[in-house]
């Protein structure tokens, strides 16, 4: 796949979750767009609750903070400039797929880039639509005079060609928030991804890629979902719902602190049960107690009870979410479940169960070298951000409208003709 950015040039991710706001500084390391990172830093979220700003000030400086930490670990690489651009996350909560069909006139000759270029033109601005932003636009089949199957269009020879695209929109002021706060820190944005299209990136083979595969990204606000097939993604939605309702529950059934509750969590929590949960008893500090000392006992039962409703709702909605766009058949049998609130255990066999589906854990593949703090399932999406650029920048709608060939007037006058007879 080509690289859009020449060796050694420096990029940066910028992930702004609900739980964590993470930003990579990497380099590319050789044509084939490999990337070191060099630089990383995360931090918990601030002013942002299931993707939308809630409080400017609080996100801008929980997002200047993780860059500034990336950019000293930098430091030494980049000389010290500042970091002027960065690739940005789009919740998966504000994202809409959009799936089209666009036949474009080739007249009998060979389809060149240009054609394939003219109908995902053609496919954007049928779509755009007040308060929507594109995203990504997608070719993902190809059919020349009805025939399927074709892998690579470019060069054949025929009458018509029909393409199917898949286009991802934003929703508008969501987004104008979440840039203010980037702008804000003085950085350019470089490009948008769909968050679970980044995790996809980061977390699958090429075999899955190819052969369909669905990506379940479980964050702290939402959940995210991506289906792959033929090395792209071909749909894309999520559910309101994510490891901090999981942990809201603990909270209020066992009336603790939400920090107690996160810990009980990560430490005991389970998403089914087992034999000895009867036996196991944990430690409860009730709310406003001081006195560490008297905690009530539970036991571990009693947690996974109040755990597993949440998550069993959560995959029934996504199983209803993947049955509902009609392509659960393509995606195949395969499921990669990642984000940091898949690390519960027991959540894979739960998966498998609900979602009907081979369920692995998933965390990103394709960056040697990260710390193990950050290499986790939680940093799929920052991680995938660096590939889409390197690998996916020609998906970027503003690259397909500059690139669409401006021709000459006599060359227009035959465009025109060729779509329009
Ligand atoms: N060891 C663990 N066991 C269970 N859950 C965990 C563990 N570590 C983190 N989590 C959960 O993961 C969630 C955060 O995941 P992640 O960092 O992927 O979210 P995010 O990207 O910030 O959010 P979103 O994608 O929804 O905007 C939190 O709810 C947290 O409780
Ligand atoms: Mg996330």
């Amino acid at each position: 796949m080509p690289s859009f950015h020449p060796k050694g040039s420096v990029i940066a991710a910028l992930d702004v979750g609900s739980s964590k706001i993470a930003c990579f500084i990497g380099r590319i390391r050789d044509e084939n767009g490999n990337i070191d990172v060099i630089g990383v830093g995360h931090q918990a979220s601030q002013g942002i609750k299931a993707g939308t700003v809630v409080d400017l000030d609080l996100a801008e400086s929980a997002i200047r903070q993780s860059v500034h930490t990336a950019e000293k670990m930098a430091a030494d690489v980049t000389k010290g400039y500042p970091l002027r651009e960065v690739i940005v996350n789009v919740p998966a909560i504000h994202t809409r797929s959009h799936l089209m069909n666009m036949n474009v006139q080739i007249m009998g000759q060979a389809i060149t880039d240009n054609d394939i270029r003219r109908a995902m033109a053609k496919a954007q601005s049928q779509i755009m639509a007040p308060e929507s932003e594109l995203i990504h636009t997608i070719p993902t089949s190809y059919r020349i005079d009805g025939h399927d199957g074709i892998q690579e269009p470019r060069g054949l020879y025929g009458q018509n060609l029909d393409v199917d695209i898949h286009i991802v929109t934003g929703a508008s002021a969501p987004l104008r928030n979440i840039a203010g706060c980037i702008q804000a820190s003085h950085l350019d944005i470089t490009a948008l991804c769909a968050a679970p299209y980044a995790s996809g990136l980061a977390c699958l083979v090429d075999d899955e890629m190819d052969m369909g595969c669905v990506v379940v990204d479980m964050g702290g606000g939402t959940t995210g979902i991506a289906i792959f097939y033929g090395k792209e993604m071909i749909f894309t939605d999520s559910v309101p719902v994510g490891g901090q309702h999981v942990t809201n529950d603990i909270a209020k059934g066992l009336t603790t602190s939400i920090q107690a509750a996160e810990r009980m969590k990560a430490l005991y929590g389970s998403a089914i049960a087992t034999s000895t949960d009867d036996k196991d008893l944990i430690d409860v500090h009730p709310l406003g107690e001081e006195d560490p000392i008297q905690p009530n006992h539970i036991p571990r039962s009693y947690l996974v009870s109040i755990i597993a409703p949440r998550l069993e709702e959560t995959l029934e909605l996504v199983r209803a979410k993947i049955a509902d766009s009609g392509l659960s058949h393509v995606a195949g049998r395969r499921v990669v479940l990642t984000g940091g609130a898949s690390q519960i255990p027991g959540l894979r066999e739960l998966a498998q169960k609900y979602l009907e589906k081979q369920v692995r854990l998933g965390r990103p593949l394709r960056l040697p070298g990260l710390a193990d703090s950050v290499s986790g399932p939680a940093f799929s999406t920052t991680a995938g951000l660096l590939h889409y650029v390197t690998e996916r920048a020609d998906e970027m709608p503003a690259e397909i409208m500059a690139s669409v060939e401006d021709a000459t007037l006599w060359e227009r006058v035959k465009l025109w003709l060729r779509e329009n007879w």
